[in-house]
């Protein structure tokens, strides 16, 4: 019996220095379990006389009682411990200042090219590209610009010192043309496309810098006429200002790869002392502005890009999305644009999920 004492000495002992569950769990076993301690002395009085049944029965019921009393306590104490930790570790400073709002925005001209894929699509008009790094073919010779044209010198080319395999000449493409010559080879007629991109030119001030942004157009169907470019350019230039009072002076001009050659002015208004596009034109206060590079597709770069002249005709725009970014959003120096000015682009970026759509407006809201 002395041995039994011990027995239960100890257990409580071990119930008192138990740190946590696991251990309190491994002495319950070890005592109340099938094989425990406790377990076999209640199973030994069913061989004991009545009389010492008598006297070791309460007895041992007491030891039952007295080490699963000591295990219960201590589990709640361990838990409640467990408890206050957690809740301890948890706070919340309310007085702690509220968390930074995420950074980082949409570029100006990535918001405009997304408005201007948004308008086109619209009007039918899948997105193509081109490389940057293009062939003198590709840039110049099949947009009727052979090698002797003095439209090549105007460009300012960057060129390659090194020419491709099939001897071209290798240069960063100069206007986003080129992708005209891509697209018809690559897709033939009918054809709308537009083609967004970088372009680049050895200029710089603050209008003009190295590496700036275009957006081709090209129409190639049979019986295209001027009146559904004109169309195309006003519904396209009212999404864009978000304005009905877009009106468009149309100019003859020359490009070497349109026939006839049309720049396009879009008329402003000066509101206080700026420029803001729509209504004006030749009325008294107003002005114009040129926005546009277009024209009828040239009959030889119809056909450089495979298709035949008599059969297809189309019309062709290019603009600066820069441009057309700093004419609706108000900036006025170029140079801005790249230097990767966080203020700048806090001030004049738009919200990543602040997407164009036509139905919600292209522009960006508030
Ligand atoms: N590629 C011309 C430029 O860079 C713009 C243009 C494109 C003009 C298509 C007419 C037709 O100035």
């Amino acid at each position: 019996m002395e041995q039994f004492e011990q027995q239960q000495a100890q257990t409580l002992a071990q119930v008192a220095a138990a740190a946590d569950l696991d251990t309190l769990e491994a002495i319950r076993v070890a005592a109340l379990g099938k094989q425990g301690w406790v377990s076999a002395l209640l199973k030994s009085l069913g061989g004991m006389s009545p009389e010492a049944r008598t006297s070791e029965g309460p007895r041992i019921q007491a030891a039952r009682e007295a080490v699963s009393g000591a295990l219960a306590a201590r589990k709640a104490a361990l838990e409640s411990a467990a408890l206050e930790a957690k809740l301890a570790n948890e706070t919340v400073d309310l007085s702690l200042p509220a968390p930074r709002l995420p950074r980082g925005s949409v570029h100006p001209v990535s918001q405009v090219m997304d408005e201007l894929a948004e308008i086109f699509a619209d009007m039918g008009f899948a997105v193509a590209t081109g490389p940057e790094i293009e062939d003198d073919w590709h840039n110049f010779t099949a947009l009727n610009m052979p090698e002797t044209h003095p439209a090549r010198a105007m460009h300012d080319t960057f060129y390659f010192p090194d020419k491709d395999a099939a001897g071209r000449a290798m240069l960063l493409r100069t206007h986003t043309s080129p992708v005209q010559i891509r697209s018809m080879l690559a897709e033939g007629a009918p054809l709308r496309i537009i083609a967004p991109g970088r372009v680049y030119r050895s200029d710089s001030d603050a209008t003009h810098t190295p590496m700036f942004h275009q957006i081709e157009g090209l129409v190639i169907d049979k019986g295209i006429h001027i009146g559904h470019l004109k169309w195309t350019l006003e519904t396209f230039l009212k999404a864009f200002f978000e304005r009905d009072d877009i009106v468009l002076r149309l100019r003859p001009s020359y490009f070497p790869f349109t026939e006839p050659s049309i720049e396009v002015d879009v008329g402003y208004t000066l509101v206080n002392g700026k420029r803001v596009i729509g209504g004006g034109g030749d009325v008294a206060g107003g002005g114009w502005m040129e926005v546009l590079g277009s024209g009828m597709v040239n009959r030889k770069v119809i056909a450089f890009g495979g298709l035949d002249p008599d059969e297809w005709q189309g019309f062709a725009f290019g603009t600066g999305v820069d441009r057309l970014a700093m004419l609706k959003y108000g900036m006025d120096d170029l140079r801005a644009f790249f230097d990767g000015d966080a203020r700048w682009l806090e001030h004049y970026g738009f919200g990543a999920l602040d997407v164009p759509t036509l139905s919600g407006g292209v522009g960006a809201r508030a």
